[in-house]
């Protein structure tokens, strides 16, 4: 049986499987859809996306790992299987994987997670660390004794490391990330704006109007939902300010881990972060400023990664090549399926 090597993103937000040199070739929403009445699974990824919000009562649009752990085991289970398959088609093909979860979830919920891979038919499967794949996929050596630092900001997380010889030396993770941005998008428009919005129409402000570094007042965007003074559809005019408003705090929270992770950080390898700079991975460093915001606040450095919603999945792939080099962060979870 010929072998096929994967490298799987199980994110959040999304999910991103690459194969070869090739890159990409599945990146689908972490949603499933199931009908409750038929109980089964009726659309995943972008299709069961488009259900947000806009379901009938008996379908259940799910997002399996909200907030960085795993909210529900077998759905989750359900769509990492049915994204290998959809990977794989009808080939008699038994890949070998990388995956790279969440820092969050249980030993457990992880072992749930490699099963679900072997169902698809996978040979072995290998957990890699995120933030090592965060740095791989930003093209970073992170093999040389040489500090290295990164931010992937998801949509549930936001993982802070430092890395040295291919290992971490120094971890944090909070729970502030792309979601938290939108829910708090929500919050502010409702507080300030008697304004009820949906946590769609929150991203798209999110990604069209967000700066955190230099926030105009000018309205330049549109947002519309259900105005709890009149109970009736109303739509208002936005700005940078708004949007900047409403997630300073989160922001300032992920600032606040970062922080922590320097403070542990032995002082040889602070100096390799402030000489290199440290680099911004996830959907979150496409967050306008942002990168300005935390070079202001530390005095370091920072920048966004080439295309950096890829990152973490490029580097699952990277992580084939230097698998036996790495020294943590790349642990064997499962031999040869009989
Ligand atoms: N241009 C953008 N500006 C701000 N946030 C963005 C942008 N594009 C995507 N995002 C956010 O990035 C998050 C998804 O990032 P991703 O790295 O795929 O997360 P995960 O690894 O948790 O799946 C979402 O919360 C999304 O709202
Ligand atoms: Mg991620």
């Amino acid at each position: 049986m010929s072998v096929l090597d994967l490298g799987i993103d199980l994110g959040t937000a999304n999910i991103i499987i690459t194969v070869g040199k090739s890159g990409a070739i599945l990146n689908e929403p972490t949603v499933i859809a199931f009908d409750k009445n038929t109980e089964s699974v009726i659309a995943f990824g972008q299709e069961a996306y488009k259900m947000i919000g806009r379901a009938p009562e008996h379908i259940a649009v799910i997002k399996p790992l909200r907030d960085g752990v795993i909210s529900n085991n077998d759905m989750a289970q359900e769509l990492i299987r049915l994204c290998i398959l959809k990977v794989i088609g009808k080939r008699l093909i038994n890949p070998r994987i990388v995956m790279c979860v969440p820092s969050g979830i249980t030993a457990v919920e992880r072992k749930a997670v490699v099963e679900s891979a072997v169902s698809a038919g996978a040979r072995t499967v290998y957990l890699i660390e995120e933030p090592v794949a965060a740095l791989l996929g930003a093209g970073e050596d992170i093999m040389k004794p040489f500090g290295r630092m990164v931010v992937d900001i998801g949509g549930g997380t936001s993982d802070i490391a430092v890395t040295s010889l291919g290992g971490i030396v120094a971890a944090n993770s909070v729970k502030k990330a792309g979601n938290a941005f939108n829910a708090s998008i929500q919050r502010y428009f409702e507080e300030e704006h008697r304004l009820l919005i949906g946590e769609r129409m929150a991203e798209e402000a999110k990604i069209s109007c967000a700066n955190m570094f230099w926030p105009s007042e000018e309205k330049t965007g549109v947002i519309s939902g259900r105005s709890l003074v009149s109970g009736l559809p109303a739509r208002m005019e936005i700005s940078e300010a708004d949007i900047c408003a409403a997630i300073t705090d989160d922001v300032d929270d992920i600032i606040a881990a970062i922080r922590t992770v320097f403070e542990m950080t032995p002082p040889e390898l602070v100096g390799d972060i402030y000489d290199h700079g440290m680099v911004l991975t996830g959907g979150g460093a496409l967050l306008r400023g942002l990168d300005m915001y935390i070079t202001r606040e530390f005095g370091v450095k920072c920048f966004v990664a080439n295309d950096p919603l890829g990152c973490v999945a490029r580097g699952t792939h990277m992580a084939f090549r230097v698998r036996d080099r790495l020294r943590n962060g790349f642990e064997k979870a499962s031999v040869s399926r009989l």
